[in-house]
């Protein structure tokens, strides 16, 4: 790892493709697409010998918790940005994701039994509370650590705020145009039309005619179309019980 390396932190579906097309375009300047997938960029795919061809500076991205990455990362204190969402959409869009991805690694239960996994953990990447409090405490044993901390939510009700405060994080002048521009062009509608129409490499992930897709709806609430007034009831009383006392809140409409 280098000094100039940044590295978007998230749990899986926590908007990582849309932030770390934010930060690729502030950082090159440009209000242009990554023609490469983001995955090309995924410290846990690509591994060390991928990270290390890679041009620099770099933007790589993770769902890993920090003492599973290079020590490196610390040493050199390498910028780190962190998405959250609020669990219940990042739920619904996990059970989504798996459910149009190929059967080999993909999910074919219902919605019901899905989020039992997903609160018990049972699921790649484990638990997203887990994930949450344990980056919690190491980031807290890391002071010199540079982490910026966003919300989807906030993203998607100030989207030019929030790529400003990326900016500052990383060192980088901007105009108010630009960080305007940067966010239509980062808009829902506009990435998931490039990601179809012009992105270089598609994986094959996704199951024949699943129609799926890493833009699927990108909304904050989508997860009342999914529980049940009891599920949502147990949802909550199982997740704030593993939350307490983390001070972590989460914004679940607009
Ligand atoms: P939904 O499944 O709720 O639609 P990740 O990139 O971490 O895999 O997260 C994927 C989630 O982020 C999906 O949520 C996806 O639609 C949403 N997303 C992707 N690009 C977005 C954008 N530009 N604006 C808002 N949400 C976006």
């Amino acid at each position: 790892m280098e000094e100039d390396d940044i590295i978007i932190c998230a749990y899986a579906k926590c908007g990582t493709h849309w932030l770390w097309e934010v930060s690729e375009m502030l950082k090159s300047g440009t209000i242009q697409y990554k023609k490469e997938m983001k995955e090309t960029r995924m410290i846990e795919f690509i591994q060390k010998e991928g990270i290390d061809i890679l041009q620099k500076p770099r933007i790589l991205n993770k769902h890993l918790l920090l003492r599973m990455l290079p020590t490196q990362v610390v040493e050199k204190k390498v910028k780190c940005i962190q998405i959250m969402r609020n669990p219940k959409d990042v739920c619904v869009s996990f059970y989504n994701h798996k459910k149009n991805i190929l059967p080999s690694i993909g999910y074919d239960g219902d919605f019901v039994e899905f989020t039992e996994a997903f609160l018990s953990g049972k699921l790649p990447f484990g638990s997203y509370h887990n994930y949450l409090l344990t980056w919690q405490k190491e980031v807290a044993r890391e002071p010199n650590l540079p982490v910026l901390t966003l919300h989807y939510e906030v993203m998607k009700v100030n989207p030019v705020r929030c790529i400003k405060d990326i900016a500052t994080f990383l060192n980088i002048t901007v105009t108010d145009t630009f960080c305007e521009g940067i966010a239509e062009a980062c808009s829902f509608d506009k990435m998931k039309q490039f990601d179809k129409e012009e992105k270089h490499i598609h994986l094959s992930l996704w199951k024949e005619g699943s129609g799926g897709s890493f833009y699927r709806k990108g909304e904050v609430g989508d997860w009342k179309n999914w529980f049940t007034v009891a599920e949502n009831e147990k949802f909550d009383r199982i997740w704030n019980d593993k939350m307490k006392g983390s001070g972590i809140q989460f914004m679940y409409t607009l």
